[in-house]
């Protein structure tokens, strides 16, 4: 018997990103900014931060296994029961969970082509059928992922907006969409840069339906700054979160993690801050890949996706940008590989980019 299952081994080795210190060192950089990752740039909230602080003293205990606080707020937020919310490490964290929750062996599973990696990862080593659904025009295809229905279908994945693309799927497109889906079928709504696009009238925030067959995925990582503490939560009907929590690990999210959100759900304001200075950055980046001729898929999120003519051009400009001390991420592994994207920094980083953006042009031009 070969001790790693055949699904496995065919998965290609995780290749982790260099930390900057040794970006810095190799290339001899005085000057490196990391914007590859749709991190928030401007970090968590200091009330954040002290909350967590406070959390260390009591680290010699486990943290609450049933994150009362946590849950409870998140519930009252969006006028749900605790009962219908459940926490992990990251929104990954709990698609992790559902993955080894409701996906049997016969199973199978859509997504579309081009998305979240991290959920064709986890698609990757459920060890299940996957059916990925080519995107059109870089966006999603519903009506084609609703074709792909068939008997073994147990989980449909959308992330709205999407990751890498940065678009958004409408109300009118969801609710078609959803009369399509059979009850059978688990819906996996993650809504990670949901924050970034909440204004939008037609943006069908999925925690005003009450479907029994979905679950709605939101973090902590992307508008609240908080990717390093790894705490994201699923609110789903309580029968699928009841099931969730059997599976869970007990002490996940730590302590701090949990104490750090309650605080960061408190500090509307710092939300709105970090808001505001994605929303500049976004539209100085847009402006300036206008005036420089550089395709773009237009965004709603904290990262825009930028569009070259080839795989190789795509690479020079990664690498480039990269000599220059600005970390990018080229689509390679998504299926895009003329595709760059790019997170929106902070201003001065952002400055930093369109100085070496602009100097690049000036030199091969
Ligand atoms: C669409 C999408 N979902 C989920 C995640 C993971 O978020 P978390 O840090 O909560 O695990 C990301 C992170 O980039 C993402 O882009």
């Amino acid at each position: 018997m070969p001790l790693v299952p055949k699904h496995i081994k065919k998965l290609p080795p995780y290749k982790f990103v260099k930390p900057i210190s040794e970006i810095q060192h190799e290339l001899g950089l005085e000057r490196v900014i990391k914007l590859d990752l749709n991190e928030n740039p401007l970090g968590p909230s200091p009330n954040v931060v002290r909350a967590a602080k406070k959390s260390l003293k009591n680290c010699h205990r486990y943290p609450d296994s049933g994150a009362f606080e946590l849950r409870s707020r998140l519930a009252e937020r969006f006028n749900l029961k605790i009962s219908n919310v459940i926490l992990g490490i990251g929104s990954e964290g709990v698609m992790s969970n559902i993955m080894r929750t409701f996906l049997g062996p016969d199973d199978e599973l859509i997504g579309a082509q081009n998305s979240f990696i991290g959920f064709r990862i986890l698609a990757k080593a459920s060890g299940v059928r996957k059916n990925w659904i080519p995107m059109k025009n870089y966006q999603y295809d519903l009506q084609a992922i609703a074709d792909a229905i068939n008997e073994y279908t147990k989980i449909i994945y959308l992330a709205n907006p999407d990751n890498p693309t940065g678009s958004y799927f409408s109300i009118d497109e969801f609710d078609a969409f959803m009369k399509k889906v059979p009850d059978r079928v688990l819906v996996i709504l993650d809504e990670a840069y949901f924050e970034y696009v909440r204004e939008r009238s037609d943006y069908p925030d999925s925690t005003h339906y009450r479907y029994d067959n979905l679950i709605t995925l939101r973090t902590f990582s992307k508008a609240y700054g908080m990717a390093g503490f790894r705490v994201g939560y699923g609110l789903s009907h309580e029968n699928l979160i009841n099931n969730l929590l059997k599976i869970k690990l007990l002490f996940e999210p730590s302590a701090p993690a949990q104490a750090g959100a309650v605080a960061a759900l408190d500090d509307e304001d710092y939300l709105k801050i970090s808001l505001v200075s994605n929303n500049k950055g976004r539209k100085l980046l847009e402006e300036t890949f206008q005036e420089l001729g550089l395709q773009y898929l237009p965004s709603v999120t904290n990262f825009i996706t930028l569009v070259f003519k080839n795989e190789k051009s795509a690479a020079e400009f990664t690498r480039n940008m990269l000599h220059r001390g600005v970390i990018l991420r080229h689509l390679v592994k998504w299926g895009l590989p003329e595709c760059v994207r790019i997170t929106i920094g902070a201003p001065e980083e952002n400055e930093f980019f369109i100085e070496q953006l602009s100097d690049m042009s000036l030199t091969s031009s």
